[in-house]
């Protein structure tokens, strides 16, 4: 069975298929933003048969030729101005791979324009930002995907499906971290944005908010309430100027009962054990660590095995669920409300560290 023909079969050529692709059979595509994120993203939707890549934009001339020549076979226009982008009716989704604090402005118009929108995570830096997006996307019948890309991870989806089954019984507290060995390069080529606050929300929003994501999703809830702290301690003002955090550790509490213990920092030696990215979910009859392993601990000791096996996967996984929601009307695994909830979920965590107080979810008026 070809590609073409599994869409077709799995959604029954229903009537969503004519309703989100033109001519059903291809997608006009638009790049906006194809720096380090975007380049692997044109790379992701080149390997997509019914991919047309009609226009390319960043407002750095090298990355925009680099990209134009990786798309070439397309013979994109290449811009520096978005709008431009959005202004092409033949274009029909757009990728925003721009820094953090442009993504509302550019999603809403996109969608305001017609455009399928696959938005890079954080979707938002704001909660008004992210309520805007929100209010602009459930009004359209256009299809939205965050880069939330864990929610296309097939090991990660099935085990947390089984969690959800009662494969580690009720689910008790959740401990995760995002720990790096150090700060994001200062002289390289995001620096410009990185650890300004209002370009990029700081680590907890731009990167963490996928570990946050994942967590609410095993969950099965986004939390109602959290507490922490957090601050710079080995990188103040370095680079000079910077007001992101280098360290925080959140309690988040949720509706049903449970708590998640969040950490992330940049000074956790390479080496050291427990490093980097953990999600370990401690559930009534044992635990599971989800981020790296699915491997799951009976409270007993006596049984250790793999919760499920871990998939070989291609890398474009996430952008083939945008084509194939677009194509035939199927569902997209990081829709509009996981974008949301995951990004206010990162801001809440900024914010009680920010202003040392509780943050109860309900302040964001967001009903999701
Ligand atoms: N999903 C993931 O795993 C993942 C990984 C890395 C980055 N990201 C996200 O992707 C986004 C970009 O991150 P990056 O690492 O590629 O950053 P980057 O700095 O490498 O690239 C950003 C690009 O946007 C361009 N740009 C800035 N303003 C623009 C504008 N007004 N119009 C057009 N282009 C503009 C810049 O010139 C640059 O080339 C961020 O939101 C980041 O969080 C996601």
């Amino acid at each position: 069975m070809n590609r073409r023909s599994f869409f077709v079969n799995a959604a029954g050529l229903s009537a969503a298929h004519a309703a989100f692709a033109q001519d059903g059979n291809t997608l006009a595509v638009g790049m906006i933003g194809v720096g380090n994120r975007g380049s692997g993203l044109l790379q992701e939707v080149m390997q997509q048969p019914e991919a047309r890549v009609l226009q390319i934009c960043d407002l750095k001339p090298e990355r925009l030729d680099k990209a134009a020549t990786a798309a070439a076979k397309f013979n994109p226009k290449t811009t520096s101005d978005w709008r431009k982008v959005l202004d092409d009716k033949s274009i029909e989704a757009v990728y925003i791979a721009t820094p953090p604090h442009l993504h509302v402005e550019m999603a809403v118009a996109a969608l305001k324009a017609g455009k399928h929108v696959y938005c890079e995570k954080p979707i938002g830096t704001t909660p008004e930002g992210i309520k805007e997006l929100l209010k602009v996307a459930r009004a359209t019948r256009k299809v939205f995907q965050a880069g939330q890309q864990l929610r296309s991870y097939a090991q990660l989806s099935e085990a947390i499906r089984l969690i959800h089954e009662g494969a580690i019984g009720d689910i008790l507290f959740v401990k995760a971290q995002r720990h790096a060995s150090a700060d994001l390069d200062h002289n390289g080529p995001s620096s410009d944005w990185y650890f300004n606050k209002a370009k990029s929300g700081g680590y907890l929003v731009e990167q963490s908010v996928h570990n946050l994501d994942a967590c609410n999703w095993v969950i099965g809830q986004h939390p109602t309430r959290a507490a922490g702290f957090g601050g710079v301690k080995l990188y103040k003002n370095s680079p000079p100027g910077r007001d992101i955090m280098d360290h925080q550790s959140i309690t988040y509490d949720y509706a049903n009962g449970v708590q998640l213990s969040f950490t992330q920092l940049v000074f956790h030696p390479r080496g050291m054990p427990a490093a980097n990215q953990i999600i370990n979910v401690y559930g009534s009859k044992g635990a599971v660590e989800l981020m790296n392993s699915a491997q799951f601990y009976s409270l007993d000791g006596k049984e250790q095995r793999m919760l499920t096996p871990k998939v070989d996967q291609k890398n474009d996984a996430h952008t083939t669920a945008f084509f194939k929601a677009i194509l035939t009307g199927s569902k997209v695994p990081a829709d509009i409300i996981v974008g949301a909830t995951g990004a206010l979920t990162a801001i809440m965590g900024n914010q009680v560290c920010e202003q040392g107080r509780v943050v109860h979810w309900s302040e964001y008026g967001v009903d999701l």
